[in-house]
């Protein structure tokens, strides 16, 4: 039985960690790469999903993703070891709130915007090698322009420093949008995907913050969502915004 290789960025830790887990204890079909800026925190990942024992295979990968060079040999080793990728997950990002409107767009920008265009575009080529390939963006509902517009949605509300990060998003979710339309005619199935609010190192490394000032969910959930539309379950919804209940308008 020929394997479903997928790619997910920043995978050694919250949704990335908890996606490759799910996938990898889903069944012995799947071999998940584990890419990370750090491929000691990697194989450090691998080690710990391993001990949870699972079904499919696992290898590690150095990636980060605002590093032309990094990207350039992550592309020729997955194009050595396998010829071709079937699924990208472009899930590394980062939350910026710092006090420096400048800081805090570039970072915002430069991962969560420009470095999974540039994924994308170098892992192109390997995902139209697939039969069934999926380009997955990892987004958030803080970047969509309606909801962010409606006063009675809870994400009305700005945070103090928050627009970077929520302007990366609603920028990500245009790059999937337009992936999704100027790739429509090959077998590229492009969606962008909210995860859901759950614990992870997004808002920093103190407790309070892992865990959403204890409303945060279990990235478990996350992962659920993303297999679920790797194993072909939300085609209907190809091209858009989902997320674990339903669609999102952008
Ligand atoms: N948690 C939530 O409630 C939530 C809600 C909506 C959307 N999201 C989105 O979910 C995605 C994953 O975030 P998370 O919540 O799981 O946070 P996280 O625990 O901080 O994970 C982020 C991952 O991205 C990696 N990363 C950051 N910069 C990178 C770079 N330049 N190159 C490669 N990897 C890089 C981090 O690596 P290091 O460990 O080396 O820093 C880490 O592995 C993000 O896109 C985030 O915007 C999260």
């Amino acid at each position: 039985m020929s394997s479903t290789i997928v790619l997910i960025t920043g995978a050694n830790s919250g949704i990335g960690f908890a996606t490759a887990k799910v996938i990898a204890c889903a069944s012995e079909v799947f071999h998940v790469i584990i890419a990370s800026r750090s491929l000691e925190k990697a194989k450090s990942a691998m080690s710990e999903i391993e001990a949870a024992g699972i079904k499919g295979h696992l290898s590690t990968l150095q990636l980060d993703v605002t590093d032309e060079r990094s990207i350039e040999q992550a592309v020729a080793l997955v194009t050595q070891k396998f010829g071709r990728l079937d699924v990208l997950v472009n899930n590394a990002g980062v939350g910026s709130r710092e006090p420096d409107v400048k800081s805090r767009f570039q970072r915002c920008m430069d991962t969560n915007v420009i470095g999974p265009v540039l994924v994308s575009a170098a892992f192109r080529p390997l995902l139209l090698k697939s039969q069934k390939p999926y380009s997955i963006y990892v987004s958030s509902v803080m970047g969509s322009m309606a909801k962010s517009s409606d006063p009675n949605s809870p994400t009305y509300r700005g945070m103090p420093n928050g627009e970077a990060y929520r302007a990366s998003k609603a920028a990500l979710n245009m790059v999937a949008l337009q992936e999704s339309i100027v790739f429509s005619s090959t077998a590229l199935k492009v969606f962008a995907v909210c995860p859901g609010f759950v614990r992870s190192n997004l808002r920093g490394p103190s407790e309070e913050a892992r865990s959403g000032w204890g409303k945060a969910g279990d990235p478990q959930v996350s992962g659920e969502t993303i297999l679920s539309v790797i194993q072909g379950e939300r085609d209907a919804d190809v091209g858009r915004f989902v997320h674990a209940d339903g669609v999102y308008p952008w």
